[in-house]
């Protein structure tokens, strides 16, 4: 194999992080990895810059994003602070979680960000060249998933470019060690709400915070692709399969057996979670380039990370209409 033949399929779209904080002061937008999943990242203070990220992904504007800083003194300039928000901080920060907080009233940030809501969703990616990017941009970062919406999600540089045909200039970090979005929680003076499962589970934020984590009572405060719709391959998803019917794709977990002659591939086959997680969306997508009609899907725990790895398989198996 020669040299060449390793090279990325376009290499001008892969950027340093002092190109991307240049092309983020310039008021446009760039691909960034963080430890969940590749961000498609724009100046949140500026609306032509948050329309770009709407536009780019054809993302519905009524569907806020999460603003990514990189200290807590850039975090405490946008949003009220706690003191259940302070032991998460303290706890999980830097890291997959976002907090939903009160959004101060001298916040510098654009409208379109919290799609006029008076509250912020707001996160300290543990990645270093995510916290990088913002240190060097200067200001804090609004980033959803760097996908056209609707579609998987991208856990690689790579994906980022195959899903916007290299549209998207991308800072390459390697593959992301969550493999799944943040864990969403909406954090009031005495309670917790979970609004999007993710890899820190339900029983770490009661561990650390000793409160019970409550769901959302009003399905219209529009959290994570609550469009029910999200995180779609092209083939259809077939949850909880105990075989595979012909043609089907397979997608195992731990000592399950689903065989298919197409394409198969298990999540993890030791069984972790952890591993499951990190592999679901670039499985799916390998799954989905066999050009399979479905992908059959093995039963996954309902337990700590398989809550999130759960959430994602019912949005991928949803109704698409
Ligand atoms: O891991 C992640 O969180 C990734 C990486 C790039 O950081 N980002 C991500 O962003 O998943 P996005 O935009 O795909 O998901 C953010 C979700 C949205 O679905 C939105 O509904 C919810 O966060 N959200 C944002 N602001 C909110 C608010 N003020 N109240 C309730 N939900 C909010
Ligand atoms: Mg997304």
């Amino acid at each position: 194999q020669t040299a060449a033949m390793k090279e990325p399929r376009d290499n001008t779209q892969f950027v340093k992080i002092e190109h991307a904080a240049q092309i983020l002061r310039a008021g446009d937008v760039v691909a960034m990895p963080t430890e969940t999943v590749y961000g498609l990242a724009g100046n949140a203070q500026s609306d032509d810059a948050v329309v770009k990220i709407f536009e780019t992904k054809s993302r519905p504007r009524f569907n806020p994003l999460i603003v990514h800083c990189a200290t807590r003194e850039m975090v405490e300039a946008i949003a009220e602070f706690p003191p259940l928000a302070d032991i998460l901080a303290d706890k999980f920060w830097p890291g997959p979680l976002t907090m939903v907080l009160p959004k101060r009233d001298d916040a510098a940030l654009s409208d379109l960000v919290t799609a006029g809501l008076d509250t912020v969703a707001i996160r300290m990616p543990k990645h270093e060249m995510a916290r990088e990017l913002i240190r060097q941009a200067g200001f804090p970062v609004a980033a959803p998933s760097a996908n056209p919406s609707g579609k998987l999600s991208p856990t690689t540089a790579q994906h980022v470019l195959d899903g916007f045909e290299g549209r998207v200039p991308v800072i390459d970090g390697g593959p992301a060690t969550e493999g799944v979005e943040s864990t969403i929680v909406a954090v009031h003076d005495d309670q917790l709400i979970l609004l999007r499962p993710g890899t820190i589970s339900r029983e770490a934020l009661t561990e650390a915070t000793g409160r019970s984590v409550l769901d959302p009572q009003d399905k219209t405060i529009k959290a994570p692709g609550m469009l029910l719709s999200h995180y779609a391959p092209n083939a259809a998803v077939r949850l909880n399969a105990s075989d595979c019917v012909d043609g089907e794709a397979a997608l195992n977990f731990g000592n399950s057996e689903l065989t298919s002659a197409k394409a198969k591939l298990n999540l993890s086959a030791e069984g972790d979670l952890a591993e499951a997680a990190r592999n679901l969306f670039s499985y799916l997508r390998k799954l989905d380039q066999a050009g399979v009609h479905t992908i059959a899907v093995a039963p996954i725990p309902e337990l700590g990370l398989g809550e999130a790895i759960n959430d994602r398989l019912r949005r991928a198996a949803a109704d698409r209409n």
